[in-house]
């Protein structure tokens, strides 16, 4: 298959590279600056063709993965499909978490199959996502025709493919952002309490890490530890004491721990009394 890329970004790039370590024929990469086309020209070489004109990708490839921002793909299918090209039989993806493949949808009408392609995984930057891609889950969707093409795609590039149901997108988007995204900005919110007293997220790193590896072999709910799981009530009134003027850090300490609190009840560690002491504290 004769595959183009538009958008030659993080994932754009480490899918290309990726792809084409494995066999694939990556034809056309297209963005909008030049500079990201010589560095996709770095990962991908010479055999490819580069341009400005994402019209040329609908047209030269049989396989079209859209790999710009998300606010970017519902633009990229509207400017392809006002050129009116055909696309009889090609397939067309994204690879946003957020969207279903219906973000591209006007392109159906000129005889595209639609999918979506999100790579479950974090790319900061391009090396990363090359090194992280082959044991990451790609999440797929779309329709038939077009699935045959990612799942192909997904199992040379990543670890396996996972079907999603499109009207599952958000929830599946929303999973991701909470034990991903929202972990960065809880692991942010607690170095600000470390600036108060000069120290920073180094050491914390082996207890991050172990903390991650229970619950990868036992799952959160067994791996939960520290004073709520305990009862130590007085531990939670000082640190609530603690966080005068951090408003931020407070609320989102009293809201964690009122779900480790339902964990600690699931697991049955505390007495009604216990509970109920606890429940006062952590009241908002
Ligand atoms: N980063 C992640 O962790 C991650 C993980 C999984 C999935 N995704 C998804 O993958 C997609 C790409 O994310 P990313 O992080 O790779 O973004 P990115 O690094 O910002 O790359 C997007 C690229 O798209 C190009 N572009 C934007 N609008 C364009 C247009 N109209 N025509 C042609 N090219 C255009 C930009 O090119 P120029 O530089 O030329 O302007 C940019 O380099 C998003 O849908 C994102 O949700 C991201």
């Amino acid at each position: 298959m004769n595959i183009g890329i538009i958008g030659a970004g993080k994932v754009g790039i480490a899918l290309g590279r990726t792809l084409k370590a494995r066999g694939f024929h990556i034809a056309v990469i297209a963005s909008r600056r030049t500079a990201s086309l010589d560095e996709a020209r770095r990962y991908l070489g010479d055999e490819s063709a580069y341009t400005l004109d994402n019209l040329a990708v609908f047209d030269a490839a049989d396989v079209v993965a859209v790999t710009t921002q998300d606010r970017e793909i519902r633009k990229v299918a509207d400017e392809a499909f006002a050129a009116g090209l055909p696309l009889d039989g090609k397939v067309v993806f994204h690879t946003s978490g957020a969207h279903a493949s219906t973000e591209l949808s006007p392109l159906d009408r000129k005889g595209a199959f639609l999918g979506s392609f999100h790579p479950l995984q974090t790319f900061p930057d391009i090396d990363s996502g090359v090194a992280v891609l082959p044991e990451t889950s790609i999440f797929i969707e779309g329709d038939e025709k077009a699935l045959s093409v990612l799942r192909t795609l997904a199992s040379a590039a990543g670890r396996e493919w996972v079907l999603l149901a499109k009207e599952h997108k958000v929830l599946y988007h929303l999973s991701a952002v909470f034990v991903c995204n929202l972990l960065a900005a809880l692991l942010h919110s607690g170095e600000a309490i470390m600036k108060r007293i000069d120290i920073d997220l180094t050491p914390f790193y082996p207890i991050i890490r172990a903390t991650l590896k229970n619950i990868e072999a036992k799952g959160p709910l067994f791996s939960l530890t520290g004073p709520v799981v305990r009862g130590d009530a007085g531990t939670i009134a000082s640190h609530l004491d603690a966080m005068d003027g951090m408003e931020r850090q407070k609320e989102v300490y009293r809201s964690l721990s009122r779900v480790a609190l339902e964990m600690a009840e699931e697991r049955g560690t505390l007495t009604a009394e216990q509970i109920a002491a606890l429940k006062a504290l952590l009241k908002g």
